[in-house]
């Protein structure tokens, strides 16, 4: 048994969408898709994906990455295991010599993600025999577009029709009004500030650099739909929806949503989520999928409009 480092090459990237969609129950990844987003990553931070070999035979991976600025003694991390090697300890393999990586920034904290699903049993079973605890509960859910009577939301649109919010496709409406991209980000940095987040783990701006390369990636090969709400030139509200034509065309996945403070409780949610469905099914998109902890208020409306359960994302994460 051997492990190696990342060396970036076209066999280990076809290796981690093989590993990857072998464990995963539910999305799938491609590995055209792992290597544009490996391309952009901020490369101050330190990462690495640990291959786990029996001669020239990839067994499993484990991917780490360490937080920015104040979480940059963070270190988040997955582990993708080709099933039929379960149950001989080679997760813990990858764990230590991981441990062992993560010294030179002073790790003192560990998250790692799992579903409630049998596929995550055995790295379930790491996290627990090491100590880990859960530290927030996601609950996932998905939406069938056929099932929702979109014109029900015409009258609440036209009463923010009346206050003077508009709602804009970001990437086909707006890209022409002043400082599109910088209201777009400080948009999403204020309201994300109010994202729940697992203890230990600050909210955190990214560079308006990285932001750029982040929303072109998503604009040029993911783009489901973004939903903009303006109240004249104020940016006040946001919605961004991926798509991964190559891996599977008729899934969309929430990627944030948010009102300023001072909009909240006017429909504006509820209207930017609809405008978004619309769009999407304007592009043959079957499924509408997101994530909330079911305190937050955004839990609430999605089952209003609609959305039914499915497996929990746990959180787990450790000090050491
Ligand atoms: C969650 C959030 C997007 C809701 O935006 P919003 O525009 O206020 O939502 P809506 O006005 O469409 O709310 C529709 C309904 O949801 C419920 N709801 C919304 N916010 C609520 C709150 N704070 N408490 C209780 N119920 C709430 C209400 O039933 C509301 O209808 P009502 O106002 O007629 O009672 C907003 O609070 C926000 O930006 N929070 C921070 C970012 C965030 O957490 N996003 C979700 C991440 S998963």
């Amino acid at each position: 048994m051997d492990i190696k480092n990342f060396t970036e090459s076209n066999f280990e990237f076809d290796e981690i969408a093989r590993l990857y969609n072998l464990v995963s129950h539910d999305d799938r990844e491609h590995v055209d898709d792992i290597k544009e987003g490996w391309a952009i990553i901020d490369k101050d931070r330190q990462r690495d994906r640990l291959f786990l070999y029996n001669r020239n035979t990839v067994l499993g991976y484990l991917g780490y990455a360490q937080g920015r600025d104040e979480n940059c003694r963070n270190c988040y991390f997955n582990i993708f295991l080709d099933p039929q090697y379960n149950g001989n300890g080679y997760r813990q393999l990858l764990y230590e010599r991981m441990l062992e990586e993560i010294q030179t920034f002073a790790c003192n904290r560990l998250y790692a993600d799992i579903y409630e699903h049998p596929n995550y049993d055995q790295f379930k079973k790491l996290l627990l025999n090491n100590n880990f605890y859960i530290g927030l509960k996601i609950r996932e859910s998905s939406l069938q577009l056929e099932n929702i009577n979109l014109i029900n939301y015409n009258p609440l649109l036209k009463k923010l029709d009346a206050k003077g919010i508009q709602f804009y496709d970001a990437k086909n409406e707006m890209l022409d009004f002043p400082d599109h991209y910088k209201k777009l980000e400080e948009l999403q940095w204020l309201y994300s500030q109010d994202f729940p987040m697992p203890k230990g783990i600050a909210h955190t701006r990214n560079p308006f650099e990285q932001y750029m390369k982040d929303q072109k990636l998503f604009e040029d090969k993911h783009y489901g739909i973004e939903i903009v709400a303006a109240d004249g030139d104020i940016y006040v509200g946001s919605t961004d929806i991926e798509l991964f034509p190559k891996s599977d065309p008729f899934k969309a996945w929430t990627g944030s949503l948010g009102v300023l403070r001072e909009y909240r409780r006017q429909g504006i949610a509820t209207i930017l989520k609809v405008k978004a469905f619309e769009k999407l099914r304007d592009k043959r998109v079957k499924q509408v999928r997101t994530d909330n902890e079911e305190n937050n208020p955004m839990y609430k409306i999605n089952v209003t409009l609609g959305f039914t359960p499915e497996p929990y994302c746990y959180d787990y994460q450790k000090v050491i």
